[in-house]
Parts: structure tokens; C-alpha cells; sequence
């Protein structure tokens, strides 16, 4: 009896052991017979055929958006020609493309295309407006985003958010570094664009790469919040007369004036001090501020600064400082003064330096480290420190919601220390006074 009861025993575990090897050997032949339809983590290009054509038949535009491919295409033009799959074939993670809001009236058909033609399409919409399409067959795919036009001068993509299942989808395919980018608001300059063959496929892609390569890794974009510019307005009473509206058109008038002259020699320049309080509180010109306030970092300064002001008529009132220490310039047109603070990057912080004239006392106002993201400011397109809050803190403590009309730019501050003071002998040198009557105090 125990003989055979081992025997049986042991018939069962063969028997098992069988069905378990079938099921490998089946499952194993399966993978290797269809391996595509499960995942495959490069692009299959055969992808960018279909979307193009797609485009094509619809009359949409879309345009290469890809930063990484767009770029190894690029420097290694000499090698393009030789016919092999060389940029698509190794793209991981899903490929980007742009269309402008115009598209979107051909959508209908376009992605009905797409979908027939073994795609899955899935939308995303941040608030109202639809921000990306992604379309996915059995690689990684690929992420169309759509750019928006703004008055302002420049295409706005919208950050690539959706309901939790969607986005679990979109993240099962996406790589590290393209999350990184879209998620978040962007902004981007007026680009042109020109028609490349890539890896013999006719694509539409930005002209200039090397400048869209550059805009693009600025693209960090981070809007007014108007609710708590509504709740500003709500809680205190904003002065509305004349005088203050004409103080704002003014102010504006100086910081659009002066954008234009930055730009146009290439200097990276953000809203600073209070000018930036009133970006980030209330979205507008605080009425009792005196000047406009921007910052520079003191190695994008360039010797065409004061006469590109001047040409623009706005006249040097004083410079401060010198390039390696405390630099500061100031300009003024129609009683409206634009001050320039010089930034110096030490360790872990971020500096800028003040110096008062009768005394010749130097003070350092000491941020921590930001880096700059773009807005738009009544209009305008600008630059504002991403870690804005950090930075509005640091110049006005905690309490910055409250408005305080009695500020000394010496004291009031929690990040102003005392600097020392400028040598008698080099005075006339680092306070310059220009057509200015009235000195700091
Ligand atoms: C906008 O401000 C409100 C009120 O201060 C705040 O609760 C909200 O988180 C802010 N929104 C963003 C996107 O920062």
C-alpha cells in the first residue's frame, strides 16, 4: 500500500511538471512569434508615415517638436544622405511633433484617420483647452502638442494633465526626460519652419535649430495667478483714480521700453523687487510704486547697455557699483526711473547690492539660488525667478500679502545685510550721478 501510494504520488508530479513545461513552451513561442504587439520600446517609424500621410490628407500641419532628435539630426548632417534609418529608428519613449490651435478645426477627420489606421488616440485637456494628442499603436508612439498664439507674441503650450487612468497610460510610455517637459506650461518665440528630410521621411521642422534648441530648454512658463489677484482686490481696496492709472500706464510704458531695448541686445533681464511683488500679489503695477525694477545677471551685462538705453531716450540717472561689486543702473524717462540690479551667483545664494549715496554704505540683498522662468505681465512677455515665491519672500518676509506703503530699501528688507563701505578715495567713481537733483537717502 505506501509502494503504491508513493507511486501515484510521483505519476502527479510528472503530470504536473509536463503541463507546466507546455505552458512555457507555448507562452515562450507566442512571445517569440509576436513580440511587437506586446511592447517594443523604440518608435516604429512606420508610425511617422501614417501621421504624416494622415496630416497630409487632412490638411494639418504638424511639425517636428523634438528636441533631442531635431538636435542629433542636425550636427550630423554629413551623414543624413547615406540612406539608413539613423534618427527615427532610435528614438525611445514617444516622439514629438507640434500643431497650432489652427489645426484643430481638421482634427475630426485627422484622428478618425488615425484611429482606423490601428491607432489609439487620447486627448488631454489642462482646464478648456486641449493641450496634447497622444497616438499610440504598439511602440512607445508618439505626443502631438498643440501651441497657441498669444497676443503677446509667442506660442503657449498648455501642461499635459488628465484624468488619473490616462495619465497612468501616457507614463507607462513616456520617458523620464519628456515628462520632464511636458509637464509644465511653455512658452516658446516665433519660430520659422522649413521642410527636412530625415531619414528619407519629407517632415516639417523648426528653421533655426540651434535657436529653437535654446528656447527650448527656457520654456518654463508660469502664468499670473488671478485668484489670488482677485483676492488681493477683494481684501484691500485698490486705489482706482486717475493719477494711479496714469502712474500704471506709465510704469508699463518703462518696463515695455525697456523690454524692447533688452531684447534687442540679447540681455536676459526679470522682473525684480517690487516689481515682481506686483506680478505675483495682484498681476499688475503696484500704484504707489516709485520705479520699475528688473534684474540682470552681472555676466549678461554688456557695454551696450547705457547706449542702447539712451538711444531709446531713456537717460542714465546714476550707476553704482562697479562690474565686479554692487553694480547698479538706473534710467528715467517722463519721471518714471527703471533701476538695473546687477545679480552675482556665490555658492548657494544669489546677490544683488545697493549703495547709498550720502553715506557711501554698501548693502547686499541675498536671495537663495533661482533659475528663470517666463510670464506674461500686462502684455508682455518677461522672465520672473521659477522659484518666485522663494524669491518674494526672502526680499519681503512672510507677510508680503500685506501692502506696506512705508518701505526703506535699507532696512525693511529681511534680506538686506550691511556690505561696508566704499573707499573715500574710489567714491567718484562708484556713485555716479547723472542729471539726478535728488539723492537716495
Ligand atoms: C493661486 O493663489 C491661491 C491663493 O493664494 C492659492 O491657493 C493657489 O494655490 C494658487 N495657485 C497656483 C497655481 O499657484
Amino acid at each position: 500500500m505506501i509502494l503504491c501510494g508513493h507511486r501515484i504520488k510521483y505519476k502527479q508530479i510528472l503530470l504536473i511538471g509536463f503541463i507546466v513545461c507546455i505552458s512555457l513552451c507555448i507562452l515562450t513561442l507566442y512571445f517569440f512569434l509576436f513580440p511587437t504587439r506586446h511592447f517594443q520600446p523604440y518608435l516604429d517609424v512606420e508610425d511617422v508615415q501614417l501621421l504624416l500621410r494622415a496630416a497630409e490628407a487632412n490638411g494639418v500641419s504638424v511639425v517636428l517638436f523634438d528636441p533631442l532628435i531635431l538636435h542629433a539630426w542636425s550636427s550630423n548632417e554629413e551623414v543624413v544622405k547615406s540612406g539608413s534609418c539613423l534618427f527615427l529608428c532610435h528614438v525611445v519613449g514617444p516622439l514629438l511633433f507640434s500643431i497650432t490651435e489652427k489645426d484643430l478645426k481638421n482634427k475630426g477627420h485627422f484622428l478618425s484617420m488615425l484611429a482606423q489606421q490601428g491607432f489609439t488616440v487620447t486627448q488631454f485637456y489642462a482646464d478648456d483647452k486641449e493641450s496634447h494628442i497622444f497616438l499610440r499603436r504598439y511602440g512607445p508612439g508618439l505626443v502631438i502638442s498643440i501651441l497657441y498664439w498669444s497676443n503677446a507674441g509667442y506660442w503657449r503650450q498648455y501642461q499635459l494633465t488628465g484624468p488619473p487612468h490616462h495619465m497612468a497610460m501616457v507614463k507607462q510610455f513616456i520617458t523620464h526626460e519628456t515628462w520632464g517637459v511636458l509637464n509644465m506650461d511653455r512658452a516658446y518665440e516665433r519660430f520659422e519652419t522649413n521642410e527636412a528630410v530625415i531619414d528619407e521621411f519629407k517632415l516639417t521642422a523648426p528653421s533655426n535649430i540651434e535657436d529653437f534648441d535654446e528656447d527650448y530648454k527656457n520654456a518654463k512658463f508660469i502664468p499670473c495667478n488671478e485668484t489670488q489677484a482677485t483676492y488681493f482686490y477683494t481684501k484691500y481696496k485698490e486705489q482706482d483714480n486717475p493719477e494711479v492709472k496714469r502712474f500704471q500706464h506709465l510704469a508699463w510704458k518703462t518696463l515695455a521700453k525697456s523690454k524692447t531695448v533688452l531684447d534687442k541686445i540679447g540681455i536676459p533681464f526679470w522682473l525684480s523687487s517690487g516689481t515682481l511683488l506686483g506680478f505675483f500679489r495682484q498681476c499688475n503695477i503696484i500704484p504707489w510704486a516709485v520705479d520699475v525694477d528688473l534684474g540682470i545677471f552681472i555676466d549678461d551685462y554688456s557695454s551696450e547697455v547705457i547706449p542702447s538705453f539712451e538711444a531709446a531716450g531713456m537717460k542714465l540717472v546714476h550707476k553704482f557699483g562697479q562690474l565686479d561689486d554692487s553694480f547698479e543702473l538706473s534710467f528715467k524717462e517722463s519721471d518714471i526711473k527703471v533701476d538695473l540690479f546687477f545679480f552675482y551667483t556665490e555658492g548657494g545664494i544669489m546677490w544683488n547690492g545697493g549703495t547709498q549715496v550720502k553715506t557711501g554704505k554698501k548693502f547686499k540683498y541675498v536671495f537663495p539660488r533661482f533659475t528663470l522662468c517666463w510670464t506674461e505681465f500686462l502684455g508682455l512677455k518677461v522672465r520672473i525667478p521659477c522659484q518666485t515665491l522663494d524669491y518674494i519672500e526672502a526680499n519681503y518676509g512672510k507677510n508680503w500679502f500685506i501692502p506696506v506703503k512705508n518701505w526703506d530699501w535699507k532696512s525693511s528688507p529681511p534680506n538686506v545685510q550691511e556690505n561696508g563701505e566704499w573707499n573715500e578715495n574710489e567714491r567718484d567713481k562708484v556713485i555716479v550721478l547723472v542729471n539726478e537733483k535728488s539723492q537716495n537717502d
